[in-house]
């Protein structure tokens, strides 16, 4: 069984449509640790030897989160400034990162097809998260596109909140057992069509 650390931010989770109850499911799930960054850090003074002592204990890494100016909210980008320093993630005679599974889980207000070259966007959603998905490689994770939805202030009325949220949880069953197609879901543009019963 893969062991999954997911690391959440969310500087509003009280008033989240999508990632509130994503995450309400998600703490039912054996073999997943969830961390809410925020309530965990309301100074954003992370802890770096908790988080690399995390890191370690976990084969499968997910940042979820809002999309925020085309980019995470700002405490994983301290995350990221201060918890993957040269020693432990990137020297070549370290990479205690090695060969972990690393993916966003994310939600964004614009439509999907504003994440297209023609679309007002004009980047997809994996090109847009291009400097994380470098820092990761970088770090020699195996990097998958994000799990995403889009046109968030539409998906109730749309009916597409409780589908997004069975696939969430059908595609952490998938990881924990080691049943994706990794090869396959790294060369998609989304994790979603990834996702089977
Ligand atoms: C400060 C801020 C910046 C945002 N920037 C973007 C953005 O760049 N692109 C986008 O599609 N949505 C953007 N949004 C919309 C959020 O992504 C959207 O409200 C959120 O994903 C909805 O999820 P929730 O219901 O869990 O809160 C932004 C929202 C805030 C508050």
């Amino acid at each position: 069984m893969n062991k999954i650390l997911i690391l959440y931010a969310h500087q509003r989770h009280e008033a989240s449509n999508i990632n509130k109850p994503m995450v309400e499911e998600t703490k039912n799930i054996d073999g997943v640790t969830f961390v809410d960054l925020y309530a965990e850090y309301p100074d954003s003074k992370i802890n770096v030897e908790k988080e690399q002592q995390r890191l370690f204990e976990h084969d499968i890494i997910i940042f979820q989160f809002p999309l925020q100016w085309y980019s995470t909210p700002a405490i994983l980008k301290e995350w990221q400034d201060r918890v993957l320093h040269a020693d432990f993630a990137y020297n070549k005679n370290r990479l205690l990162l090695k060969n972990k599974i690393f993916f966003c889980a994310l939600t964004a207000g614009g439509p999907e097809d504003a994440f297209n070259t023609k679309g007002y966007n004009r980047y997809t959603i994996r090109e847009m998260l291009y400097p994380i998905e470098q820092t990761m490689v970088l770090c020699k994770m195996i990097y998958l596109p994000p799990y995403a939805i889009f046109g968030a202030r539409f998906v109730k009325d749309e009916q597409r909140l409780e589908p997004h949220i069975k696939g969430w949880i059908t595609l952490l069953e998938m990881l924990k057992e080691k049943r994706l197609d990794i090869d396959k879901a790294m060369t998609q543009p989304i994790l979603n069509s990834m996702i089977s019963d």
